[in-house]
């Protein structure tokens, strides 16, 4: 690994043990995966604020112990200085102001905030969200990041054109600290070339469409990069979070080209950098077919849960939700939470959506999700959810039979009490 003199200090205790550290890791990490040097990163989203009953006993020694074990890999506990970039919290396990509904152990909740407390004294930016992009954390084109979740990895690099990797909480630890992050994978402009072709010989315009297009690629490209031709519709910010965290739950997608809609592919020629094009594989009315059965995963058409918000829903969702329920009830067997990132919600509340969507018996979640914190209403048998990442985990995370839909169908569904959308 070649280091630069800055790179070599920092390795060699000059800002402290803390960074020495970070920089001994993404050395050790980088020679893994054989990168040949590290590049600077200004833009980190990771996860530090942990809250489950074994980082309980850590944290009892305090929350560096917590924070050298879990994000510096170390057994050695080191004073944890301010980030020196910035750097964001992903998703957490618990809701700070819906942990009653949760079910969340107090004791929990009292160590997720405190971390909250000991993470903000040292630079980390509390959005707890899976969707930091929404919420200010916009990268530039080209820019170098260190972010993890799958879903916020395929949109940072092909709807953003900036560069990361899906890292993981311990390279998100040492680069928060170093502002570095090893120089390969998808960093690499010659790494982000398409080479997989789908062809859409279908219509994929609503919501539902997109989840379906992006689960079908997953299982069909599995973990290389797929340029799309024949669209006919135009996405927006709330299809392609949908369509990519589909693609990254069925496969292990981190990036795609749309040519002419998203950056590096203003042409097909330049989604697949000159050369020659694979044999296309076709998504048509029978493979839209096929997926759509491919998510419902219940049987039983009773439902006790609906999930919405998966990634966490942008306000334009939001305000689509209270429109939809405004004036109705949800069945009292059904529960019905909607998730958005904890700074969205504000403006749901103070748009008046929050209180539409409680009157009708639903509530508004943020900081987590069902499948991170595996935390559901209690006695939860069959869900509905109009996320296809959501059907794809919940069902086995949760042990509970799934359905998907649109979002209409799904708030329909949870007033009816049962599944009124598509069975197979
Ligand atoms: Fe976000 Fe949870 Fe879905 S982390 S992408 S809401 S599974």
């Amino acid at each position: 690994m070649q280091l630069t003199d800055t790179e070599k200090a920092m390795r060699d205790g000059l800002n402290g043990p803390a960074v020495a550290r970070s920089m001994d890791l993404l050395i050790r990490y980088g020679e893994a995966l054989g990168a040949e040097r590290l590049v600077e990163t200004r833009n980190v989203a990771g996860a530090y604020n942990a809250s489950t009953p074994s980082v309980r006993s850590l944290a009892e020694e305090g929350f560096d112990r917590v924070f050298s074990e879990l994000n510096l890999d170390s057994d050695e506990v080191v004073d944890v200085p301010r980030m020196a970039v910035p750097t964001c919290q992903l998703i957490t396990g618990i809701d700070l102001d819906n942990h009653e509904l949760q079910g969340a152990d107090p004791a929990l909740v009292e160590m997720q905030r405190a971390g909250e407390k000991y993470l903000g004294k040292r630079g980390v930016n509390m959005m707890c969200t899976c969707t930091p992009y929404q919420v200010g954390n916009v990268p530039v084109q080209g820019e170098h990041c260190a972010w993890m979740e799958s879903s916020a990895v395929i949109y940072c690099n092909s709807v953003l054109g900036a560069r990361t990797n899906v890292e993981g909480k311990e390279s998100t630890g040492a680069a928060g600290l170093t502002g570095r992050i090893p120089y390969w994978g998808l960093h690499r402009r010659e790494n982000r070339l398409a080479n997989r072709l789908i062809r859409v010989e279908t219509e994929v315009n609503d919501m539902a469409d997109w989840g379906v297009l992006g689960y079908f690629t997953g299982f069909e490209v599995e973990e290389n990069k797929p340029a799309f031709e024949g669209l006919t519709h135009l996405p927006d910010l709330m299809k392609l979070k949908h369509f990519g965290a589909a693609a990254a739950s069925s496969g292990g997608v981190e990036m795609y080209h749309m040519p002419g809609i998203t950056p590096e592919a203003p042409t097909m020629d330049a989604a697949f950098g000159g050369t020659a094009r694979p044999e296309a594989i076709v998504f048509g009315e029978a493979e839209k077919r096929r997926t759509w059965a491919r998510l419902q995963n219940a049987t039983d058409r009773k439902l006790d849960f609906v999930m919405l918000g998966c990634p966490h829903n942008s306000i334009e969702q939001m305000s689509l939700v209270a429109e939809l329920l405004e004036g109705r009830k949800i069945h009292p067997d059904t529960a019905l939470w909607v998730h958005t990132p904890r700074a969205i919600r504000q403006i749901a509340d103070r748009s008046g959506y929050t209180d539409i969507i409680r009157a009708a018996g639903g509530e508004v979640m943020s900081d987590t999700c069902p499948s991170i914190s595996r935390r559901m209403p209690a006695g939860v048998r069959v869900i509905a959810t109009d996320s296809a990442k959501q059907a794809h985990y919940l069902p086995a995370i949760g042990k509970v039979q799934g359905w998907f839909g649109s979002v209409q169908q799904c708030v329909d569904s949870a007033v009816a009490g049962e599944w009124l959308g598509v069975v197979r």
